[in-house]
């Protein structure tokens, strides 16, 4: 069986990791597309990782260009194009400059990858998820937005960190726009099997909702010049796995919703099952009345993003 080809449009802190775990997890290999005059940082870094391959013992190559005939037929493509956040600024400040780069880029990849499984990644994600939906109109199984692994990722470690706990044994799941509007389902949350509501009490509970929230800012204020990539990078390897190896596993992502849970024509966070389909099912979790006004406040910031993107 060839290796599968993954590109990663974007080089910088997020497509760095995210070419490191390509190879380390041997998922195939990776062509990294960076701008003309930063595609030697992308030849660099790839290089760089290739030397590493002998050292943690993967065959995966890696390489950098600014050529988008470098991606052709690639079955993966992951995007992190575009600028990250700066102190003071919010998501939604990024979409003017990353919509153009958004523009660019999707239509490049609807030209050489007319077939790949695509995680979006640059923000304002939603409306960056749904721009990509839209340029390329490629099907919605095969477009999908990184932001609910994360969140969920940011929540369940807040929640070990608060017990004690193995970060393994804490599940939960995030819905929502990938903002401060979003979603976490506390009462979805369980550690070991334990609902997270018999561990911990209300006002712990609400204030790791609260910092899941605003996980994103928090990182963002301590860098001091861009925005979190690790984790990022971690959540978007999860998505393309399940793609590529049919793992069928349910994540929460951004998904288009065509109905489900009463939303129609936009793209927004939900557990969703991917597998060799790319977004084979969006699952839906039966919500009380509160968390479905939250999930409709943060819809309204989701569509005001969208609006601003006149797609
Ligand atoms: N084509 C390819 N790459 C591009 C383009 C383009 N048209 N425009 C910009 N880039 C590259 C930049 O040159 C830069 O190297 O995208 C890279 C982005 O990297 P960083 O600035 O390090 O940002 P990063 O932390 O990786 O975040 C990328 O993901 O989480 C979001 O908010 C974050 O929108 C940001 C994106």
């Amino acid at each position: 069986m060839a290796r599968k080809k993954i590109a990663l449009i974007g080089g910088g802190q997020i497509g760095g990791i995210l070419a490191l775990l390509v190879a380390q997890k041997e998922l195939g290999d990776a062509v990294v597309l960076e701008i003309p005059e930063k595609e030697g940082m992308a030849k660099g870094k790839t290089l760089d990782l290739m030397e590493s391959s002998p050292l943690l013992r993967v065959d995966s190559n890696l390489s950098g260009t600014s050529d988008y005939n470098d991606i052709k037929g690639s079955d993966v493509v992951i995007i992190t194009a575009g600028l990250p956040r700066k102190p003071g600024m919010t998501r939604e400040d990024l979409l003017e400059v990353n919509l153009k780069i958004m523009n660019n880029v999707a239509t490049n990849v609807k030209k050489q990858c007319p077939d790949a499984f695509c995680i979006i990644v640059t923000n304002p994600l939603d409306a960056m998820v749904y721009s990509f939906k839209k340029i390329t109109g490629f099907p919605k199984n095969r477009v999908v937005g990184m932001a609910g692994v994360l969140d969920t990722g940011r929540f369940n470690s807040f929640v070990a960190m608060e017990l004690g706990v193995s970060v393994v044994d804490v599940a939960a799941t995030v819905l929502g726009g990938h903002g401060p509007t979003m979603v976490p389902l506390p009462r979805t949350c369980t550690v070991g099997g334990v609902p997270l509501t018999e561990l911990l009490s209300q006002d712990k509970i609400d204030a790791i909702v609260q910092r899941t929230r605003q996980a994103g800012t928090e990182i963002v204020k301590l860098l001091g010049n861009g925005s979190a990539f690790f984790s990022p990078a971690v959540s978007a390897i999860e998505m393309a796995e399940s793609y590529l190896k049919d793992k069928k596993r349910i994540l929460p992502a951004a998904a288009l919703l065509e109905g489900e849970y009463g939303i129609n024509g936009y793209y927004i966070g939900v557990p969703v099952l991917i597998g060799a389909n790319g977004v084979e099912k969006v699952i839906e979790i039966k919500l009380s009345d509160d968390e479905k006004a939250a999930l409709m406040n943060s819809l309204e910031a989701v569509k005001k993003a969208v609006a601003e993107t006149k797609l």
